[in-house]
């Protein structure tokens, strides 16, 4: 079942049948400021933090399951029958009324039509500003002149999101409200600066301040008694809820448009002239839309895959990119499960995001390895959930206006506890980070990155390159008892607890962070080192053969008591696919161990919709393996469809030269191809999910936790460097493509350094990997640039493309022949 279809011209997904079984959700914004909003117009909006800064309540978990949200309802005065521009909160039946919703890339429009009335709600955040604009556009398409009354509607919040669900015996009496000169002002009084203002570019008829007035006593958005009765009663008050109701009365002739333009803002009276005065000409707006939209097409432009496969194109070329771009801007802070309350920066979630989109946005990524590199400790692991304001340099900090200071209500965490020990340390943390700072070097050729100096969360600095050994350093100290890597409080599975054990999977993470810092040692001269990691990395292959190869597949560690876990001889979790994708991915298994595990993950964990996390799922507690014996068979990481690291698997099998099976397996995830499955899969198909519930669970196919995933991230990575096979190197770009054998072929253009490359990849004799010829403008490049893989970076000999650094500004045409 369909309830929409992707607009590939607009970029835009179209939600047709608005009855959704849950929440389509957009984020609006590319700055600081940010709304989550879904397809009837629920959701929330903040600044800088969800946590600390909200700006509109959102009751979270609750029934209906999207309330409240920024609301236009449309009153006709002859007969008071009204309704919403988006289908809730009125939820006129949808057999009289019709209605849309467009998700686009950092702009969502609502459309309806109802009794002769078109009506659309356009939301943004332009760039440049902080404020939310609504910009709606009325049409009366009946025959008569139409008396109406249009009401906007949203509800503050406290600012704080805890002292907004809970003990509200402070937070009441410290928020109020005002009106003056067309200006809803929202304020926190024990909070410095703490305004918001709801503003409009015409002169309203009338206004609402009080939350409960608007609403009235035990009705709810969808029949608000001020809407009912047709007038708003100019209600303001300190303390209590408040509300931005504003209302217009309009005679619209037949045939007959009226746009009105509505401001929800950070700031006070200043702020909300400023940005009514700003947009006084609504044409202004129209140009904050191109410059989004161009905003995106500049991103877009940067990897432009067209190929035969219209799952590939439309999400690598924008949902996925966009995907990826969201959480690099705002992490894992907010959506509609996790509403505010995870503030801060996730150190491996972070170190992962900042890998996947450098190409597209060098500065965004550099600022977040920035801020990792800063909650590094000089012992080598990473703060596990920081606040990059934290480990700001002191010159920094003064700039740096706290996003919320009031001691007596969110008392600022003492500096002790800022950087935890060894006890609260996540094992993978930080190695995710090596690479990462690699590639970045690889995409911008900046060197020199590697030489600048940051400070540790704990105390003194070093250079980039120096915090990479030291994380290397960390994880070659801190193994168990078997040699492998200890697994910490959790490893990148939170659920994994290992209760003081190993693990295999932070083992092979550690290869190939080792293989990346060699990489880069040999690149910077840094050849005694170089020549020390090799050792390592020669007994490392040794040894996590030796000790975590099971027969088919790898383990994925031990308990503390020495127990293996992830082995045929288990009942429970047999196989698990994290420490296998990465035995192939790093580099650590041979060829004929790689394919083994490779054909068990095929086997044991593939499913129609991706594959699983481990099976066969866990049902009896086991404190020593972690929480996941306890979550339920099927679900999260208990033997669900984790999404996040499904595209290890593709890149593992792309490694291996397997482009049809890596292509199934990105088929079998991508939500573009359930599209047509929503009985199914219930969540939006423009955007990964977290996960999908697995075979063990009854909502097999069910995608959960939309957006805020590394999914977005890895899955735009694996296609883009595997799939589609075009990665920087340091002074080069590589083209390996590894596609399905039925595939002629596909094209991208690239930009790269400031040049760009026109790439048609051609496919004759239908192969899956391996580059038998690169032209450039028309010129067979020698053999020099065919060699085959460098030893010790891939498997087999398959021949890659080697193209190198052009110019800034210059367009080069590069035909590559497979075979
Ligand atoms: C969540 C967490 C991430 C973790 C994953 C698996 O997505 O944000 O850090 O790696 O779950 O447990």
């Amino acid at each position: 079942m369909r309830y929409g279809h992707f607009d590939e011209d607009k970029n835009e997904y179209v939600i047709d049948r608005v009855d959704l079984p849950t929440s389509w959700t957009n984020y609006l914004g590319v700055e600081e400021m940010c709304a989550v909003v879904n397809h009837t117009a629920g959701g929330y909006l903040f600044y800088r933090s969800p946590e600390y800064h909200r700006i509109t309540r959102f009751r979270g978990n609750s029934i209906p399951m999207d309330r409240p949200g920024d609301y236009i309802y449309i009153r006709d005065n002859e007969d008071g029958d009204y309704f919403s521009i988006s289908w809730q909160p009125v939820g006129k039946p949808l057999d009289e009324a019709k209605y849309t919703t467009r998700h686009g890339m950092s702009i969502t429009t609502y459309e309806c039509e109802y009794r002769g009335i078109c009506a659309s709600e356009k939301l943004c955040i332009p760039i440049g500003d902080k404020a939310l604009i609504w910009d709606v556009v009325i049409t009366n398409k009946s025959d008569r002149t139409r008396n109406l009354s249009v009401f906007s509607y949203a509800e503050f919040s406290f600012h704080h999101v805890p002292i907004d669900n809970q003990n509200f015996q402070m937070s009441l009496y410290c928020a109020g409200s005002e009106y003056n000169d067309g200006i809803i002002l929202y304020d926190l009084f024990y909070e410095e600066g703490g305004y918001q203002y709801f503003t409009s570019d015409f002169e309203p008829d009338g206004f609402e301040c009080v939350r409960d007035a608007f609403i009235g006593t035990y009705n709810t958005e969808s029949n608000p008694v001020s809407v009912e009765r047709g007038r708003l009663s100019g209600s303001f008050e300190k303390g209590g809820n408040h509300c931005a109701s504003l209302q217009k009365n309009l005679e619209l002739k037949s045939g007959e448009s009226v746009r009105l333009i509505y401001f929800l803002g950070e700031g006070g009276y200043d702020e909300a002239r400023a940005i009514r005065e700003k947009y006084k000409d609504p044409a202004k707006l129209d140009e904050a839309y191109d410059r989004l939209r161009k905003f995106w097409r500049d991103k877009q432009s940067r990897f432009a895959v067209h190929s035969p496969e219209k799952g590939i194109d439309t999400m690598i070329n924008t949902w996925t990119l966009y995907q990826a771009e969201i959480n690099v801007m705002f992490s894992r802070f907010a959506s509609f499960i996790e509403v505010g309350g995870r503030t801060g920066l996730g150190y491996r979630d972070t170190a992962q995001d900042a890998m996947t989109v450098i190409a597209t946005n060098p500065a965004g990524c550099k600022k977040r390895i920035v801020e990792l590199l800063r909650a590094l400790t000089s012992r080598g692991y990473g703060i596990h959930l920081f606040e990059p304001r934290w480990f700001l340099p002191d010159e920094e900090k003064e700039n740096k206006k706290k996003p919320f200071k009031s001691p007596t209500v969110i008392p600022e965490p003492p500096e002790s506890s800022k950087v935890h020990g060894l006890a609260d340390a996540c094992s993978d943390d930080a190695l995710w980070l090596v690479p990462s700072i690699v590639e970045y070097v690889k995409e911008t050729g900046d060197v020199h990155f590697l030489e600048e100096n940051y400070g540790y969360a704990d105390g003194g600095s070093g250079s980039v390159y120096e915090h990479m050994k030291k994380i290397i350093l960390f994880s070659l100290k801190e193994v168990g008892d078997n040699g492998i890597c200890k697994g910490l409080r959790a490893d990148w599975n939170d659920c994994l607890n290992l209760g003081g054990g190993e693990s295999a999977l932070v083992s092979f993470l550690l290869y190939r962070a080792l293989i990346a810092l060699r990489e880069t040692a040999d690149y910077v001269g840094d050849n005694t080192f170089s020549a020390e990691i090799a050792e390592e990395i020669e007994e490392e292959t040794k040894k996590l053969n030796d000790i975590l190869w099971d027969g088919d597949w790898y383990l994925r560690g031990f308990t503390g008591s020495g127990r293996k876990i992830g082995t045929k001889e288990n009942k429970e979790g047999q196989i698990h696919l994290e420490s296998n994708a990465w035995a192939v991915l790093s580099g650590a298994a041979d060829n004929e161990r790689a394919k083994k595990a490779l054909d068990s993950i095929h086997d044991r964990l593939a499913t129609p919709y991706g594959i699983m996390l481990n099976a066969p799922a866990f049902t009896e507690p086991d404190d020593e393996v972690g929480f996941v014996t306890r979550v339920y068979p099927g679900l999260k990481e208990n033997g669900s469809i984790f999404s996040h690291p499904n595209p290890w698997v593709w890149s593992a099998e792309c490694r291996m030269g397997n482009g049809d099976r890596a292509f199934e397996y990105y088929r079998s995830l991508c939500p573009y191809y359930q599209n047509d499955e929503i009985e199914t899969r219930w969540a939006e198909p423009y955007s990964y999910c977290q996960f999908i519930s697995g075979r063990d669970h009854t909502t097999y196919g069910r995608a959960h936790h939309p957006f805020m995933t590394g999914s977005g991230g890895w899955a735009y990575f694996a296609v883009t460097h595997y799939l589609i096979g075009i990665r920087p190197g340091f002074d080069e770009l590589i083209i390996d493509p590894c596609i399905p054998g039925k595939w002629d072929g596909f094209e991208v253009t690239r930009s790269f350094r400031g040049a760009i490359y026109k790439i048609r990849v051609s496919n004759p004799d239908q192969v899956q990997t391996g580059v038998k010829q690169v032209l450039i403008d028309g010129q067979k490049v020698g053999d020099g640039d065919l060699s085959g893989q460098k030893k010790g970076t891939a498997y087999g000999e398959r021949k890659i493309g080697r193209i190198p650094v052009f110019g800034s500004g210059e367009v080069h045409y590069v035909e590559v022949i497979l075979g």
